[in-house]
């Protein structure tokens, strides 16, 4: 009997994320903008970015059951949210270190089955222009470029994208 290729097993499934974890979604979400995001903004920018404070909206997203992580020996490895309301893509995060190992891809395919399941017939997200690139591979197109004000103060150059289901 021939083994299943190597990264059939090489990645732990995705699981819901509690109501308790916010904060640790959170950390990581600072930790892959300074070290991702880095690529396409300035270091001011990206500073006052990755500075600002969880946001009220992670509670009501997760209690909603629209975040998923991926952990591995306690790690948390990646995580990804959707806004169930908005149909919008919130977070997508992935540990930096263990990034191109198909974790977003999983996490992408996790929150569009959540969204499925809620009957959404489409998503969109206002992508980083680091991961414009991420979400064309995960069946995104684009609509075109936007500035999201950050509540950080910040004007973040972001594209706009959306995706049937
Ligand atoms: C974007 C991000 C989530 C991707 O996670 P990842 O686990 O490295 O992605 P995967 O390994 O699952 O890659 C999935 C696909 O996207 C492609 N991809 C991912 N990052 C890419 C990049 N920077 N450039 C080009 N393609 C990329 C991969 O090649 C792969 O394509 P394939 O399916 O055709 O092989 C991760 O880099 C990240 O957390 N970035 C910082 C945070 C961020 O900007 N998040 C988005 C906020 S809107």
């Amino acid at each position: 009997m021939s083994s299943p290729p190597s990264h059939a097993h090489a990645l732990p499934p995705p699981r819901p994320a509690r109501s308790d974890e916010a904060a640790r979604l959170w950390a990581l979400r600072t930790q892959a903008v300074r070290a991702t995001c880095i690529s396409h903004y300035d270091a001011a920018t990206v500073a006052a970015w990755s500075a600002s404070p969880l946001p009220d909206s992670y509670a009501r997203m997760i209690a909603a059951g629209g975040a998923v992580l991926i952990e591995e020996d306690g790690e948390l490895l990646g995580y990804g949210i959707v806004d169930l309301d908005g149909a919008e893509v919130e977070a997508m995060f992935v540990d930096p270190a263990h990034g191109g190992r198909g974790l977003g891809a999983r996490l992408m395919a996790e929150i569009d089955a959540i969204a499925r399941t809620h009957g959404l017939p489409a998503l969109t997200v206002a992508s980083s222009l680091n991961a414009v690139a991420f979400y064309q591979a995960m069946g995104f197109r684009t609509i075109g470029e936007d500035a999201y004000a950050h509540p950080s103060g910040v004007s973040l150059a972001c594209v706009r994208m959306h995706k049937h289901l």
